[in-house]
């Protein structure tokens, strides 16, 4: 079976057509680049771009897969969370399409699709195993038992791990969103230059990463220019190795705690370099196996929202289309 998954809940807008939840037939990802000279994303300005883009997009994401609308046997679209205007362009165009054609409809949670996209590209992934979800808005240590039943054993208390990379790109003038400038600017620097603190909390599996950007913060306010220039990898490789060192502990040691074999990373932090290295070699050590999906299915994308809807259609079937875009939607 044919789904069309559709993804607009930030700055992307993306469609994508997969075969029964695993072959990607087309993936048509658009970056909103207007946002860059805001410095960050502009709600408003994303549902404008979303509704000017999303039906070449279509033509695009059918075409690409060499199939027409009449070869789809399911609509995916991501309902939340995000930010709503973007989310009720994709959703209503969802809802809109597959109530004119007949076809069934499924609203996806992102966070969900995130996730799923592992399962879509490993397909010797454990059905119950532990993932780290590590995005812009999100950081979530979860064990997953199957597909669709999941328990949280941690969150961030404060700023996503992609929040504490954008932020700090931008005290260091690197632009927008950042974490990926951060990435490819420390792998020239050195990770033990400065000591930034580390948020090891004792409650549990959560994460903290406030206190690491004020850390960066005023540190950059007592540089002088040139110590600066001079440094500026040292100091991405610095900042990084803080937030990569604490994801990895914790992760390691819930793998650990819960006797999980398979560990998985998404969201667009799971691209970083340093966090999939250093993560598959402690795992390694302990005789555990990380996957992270391909860079493209790390950030936003249309195929993990097909493949989570393709999943949940398999367990609950066809959705409602009474459904609202929910801007703060949980995973669980
Ligand atoms: O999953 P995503 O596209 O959007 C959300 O759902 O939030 O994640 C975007 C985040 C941004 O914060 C971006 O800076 C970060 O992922 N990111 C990275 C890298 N590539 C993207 N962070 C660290 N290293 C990277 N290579
Ligand atoms: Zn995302």
């Amino acid at each position: 079976m044919l789904t069309l998954g559709i993804e607009t809940s930030c700055d992307e807008t993306s469609m994508a057509v997969i075969e029964d939840g695993h072959k990607i037939l087309s993936n048509i990802i658009l970056s909103q680049v207007i946002h860059t000279e805001f410095g960050g994303v502009v709600p408003e300005v994303a549902s404008r771009e979303h509704m000017k883009t999303i039906t070449p997009i279509y033509d695009q994401a059918l075409n690409k897969a060499g199939v027409t609308l009449a070869d789809i046997g399911l609509i995916a679209a991501t309902m939340g969370p995000g930010l709503v205007g973007p989310l009720l362009v994709g959703l209503s165009f969802a809802k809109g399409l597959a109530f004119a054609a007949g076809i069934p409809f499924i609203p996806v949670n992102h966070i969900e699709g995130h996730l799923a996209a592992n399962i879509l590209e490993h397909a010797e992934l454990d059905r119950h195993h532990l993932t780290l979800i590590v995005s812009g808005g999100h950081t979530l240590l979860v064990e997953v038992r199957e597909f669709g039943e999941y328990e949280i054993l941690g969150k961030t208390k404060d700023d996503a791990a992609g929040e504490a990379f954008d932020k700090v790109a931008k005290l260091m003038g690197l632009g927008y969103p950042g974490g990926a400038e951060v990435d490819r600017l420390a792998r020239d620097g050195n990770p033990k230059f400065f000591r930034f603190p580390r948020a090891v909390r004792k409650d549990g599996y959560n994460f903290s990463y406030s206190g690491l950007k004020t850390a960066v913060s005023l540190y950059l306010d007592k540089l002088d220019r040139e110590s600066f220039e001079a440094h500026k990898a040292d100091i991405a490789a610095s900042f990084q190795e803080a937030v990569v060192e604490v994801l990895v502990e914790k992760t390691v040691r819930a793998a650990v705690d819960k006797n999980i074999l398979h560990v998985t990373i998404s969201g667009g932090v799971a691209a970083n370099s340093r966090l999939r290295k250093l993560l598959a070699d402690k795992l390694k050590r302990r005789q555990k196996q990380l996957f992270f999906p391909s860079p493209v299915l790390c950030t936003d994308n249309a195929a993990m929202i097909a493949a989570a809807g393709y999943y949940r259609y398999e367990k609950e079937g066809p959705g409602e289309f009474i459904v609202e875009a929910t801007p703060y939607l949980k995973l669980v």
